[in-house]
């Protein structure tokens, strides 16, 4: 018998089938003979529960605060490269292994304890829905949506607080219509216009996840009546005590939006990255956005009204001025 040492052979493997370069984790304690070689130390009760998969600036860290305020509700911990996210099911982190992943997590304090992460760039990751359901077949998904538009000029307003060069020498309009596909400019153009294409991502998510585990939140009601959206996020949980969250949010004047009530009663609203000034966008990008969306939201229209889903605000406002 011929064989060749063990590189090499990985090496003709790997020719042959370049799609399993990247391993696919699964679940230790779904599968007995996993179980039986795992180390007695460990345990797969530091895997979370539930995933805000994004998309960025809809409202991820408005939700993710919120969530974090319900005591049988617990975050991951902190990261000081990526703060709140953990960001895992990207290709640079994956591969870390699901040690890694969950040395993020605390040890459940009781066995009703829900654990979440919110990662806000994992809703435009190809690979994220595959690499999720895999290792948690079980896990509820969130998705926050908000008018791609606006959620558009929002990632364009952040990239200039950023003090990225094209958002800064270009202004929004000039982004958004930008050819050049080399350019740095188009670069921010496809991060302000591609997540915004809802449905192509959704119907990802929808192939691995049932409706009893995929919530679509409205990121507008989000901003605008907290309160009821929690509600509805609490439902999907099944939490067992439901807590009220007109109690636990306030809303501050200066700041525009909802902020938490803390234990003095004082309000600590969310940083100054997250509720940003800026002024409304232009008539033209206004109306460029529109056309371009246009297909867009009439997709996500039917999506929702296929999957059995409830329509936010927003998009039966667009569907409305279509017609
Ligand atoms: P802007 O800063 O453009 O207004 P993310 O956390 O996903 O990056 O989303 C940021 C957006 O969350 C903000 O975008 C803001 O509109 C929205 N948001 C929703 N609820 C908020 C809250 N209670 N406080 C601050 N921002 C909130």
């Amino acid at each position: 018998m011929m064989t060749v040492e063990p590189s090499k052979l990985a090496d003709v493997y790997f020719n042959f089938y370049p799609n399993e370069i990247l391993p696919l984790w699964t679940n230790p304690c779904n599968n007995k003979r996993h179980l039986e070689i795992w180390s007695g130390q460990k345990t797969c009760k530091r895997l979370p529960h539930l995933i805000v998969v994004g998309p960025q600036k809809t409202g991820t860290t408005a939700l993710y605060t919120f969530l974090n305020l319900h005591p049988q509700i617990k975050s991951n911990f902190q990261s000081n490269k990526t703060f709140e996210e953990v960001q895992f099911f990207t290709d640079k982190n994956y591969v870390n292994g699901i040690d890694w992943y969950m040395n993020h997590f605390p040890f459940p304090p009781s066995e009703s304890t829900i654990l979440f992460e919110k990662s806000a760039n994992y809703f435009t990751e190809a690979k994220a829905p595959l690499q999720i359901h895999t290792l948690l077949p079980d896990t509820k998904i969130i998705c926050i949506l908000i008018n791609p538009s606006q959620r558009a000029y929002s990632w364009y307003q952040h990239a200039q607080s950023h003090k990225d060069e094209a958002a800064l020498k270009h202004s929004f309009y000039d982004v958004i219509t930008a050819t050049n596909s080399s350019s740095d400019v188009h670069n921010l153009r496809n991060k302000c216009l591609l997540p915004g294409l809802y449905t192509s991502h959704l119907n990802k998510w929808k192939t691995h996840f049932n409706n009893s585990q995929l919530l679509i939140v409205d990121g507008e009601n989000l901003v605008e009546d907290p309160i009821s959206e929690m509600e509805k996020v609490q439902n999907f949980l099944k939490l067992q005590d439901k807590l009220d969250y007109s109690k636990l949010l306030k809303y501050n004047t200066k700041k525009g939006f909802f902020c938490p009530v803390t234990n003095g009663g004082k309000l600590k609203c969310l940083g100054s990255g997250k509720g940003r000034k800026y002024s409304p966008m232009d008539d033209k990008s206004k109306d460029f956005l529109k056309h371009f969306y246009k297909n867009s939201i009439e997709d996500l229209n039917d999506f929702l009204t296929n999957h059995g889903y409830s329509k936010p605000g927003w998009l039966i406002k667009e569907i409305n001025d279509m017609n």
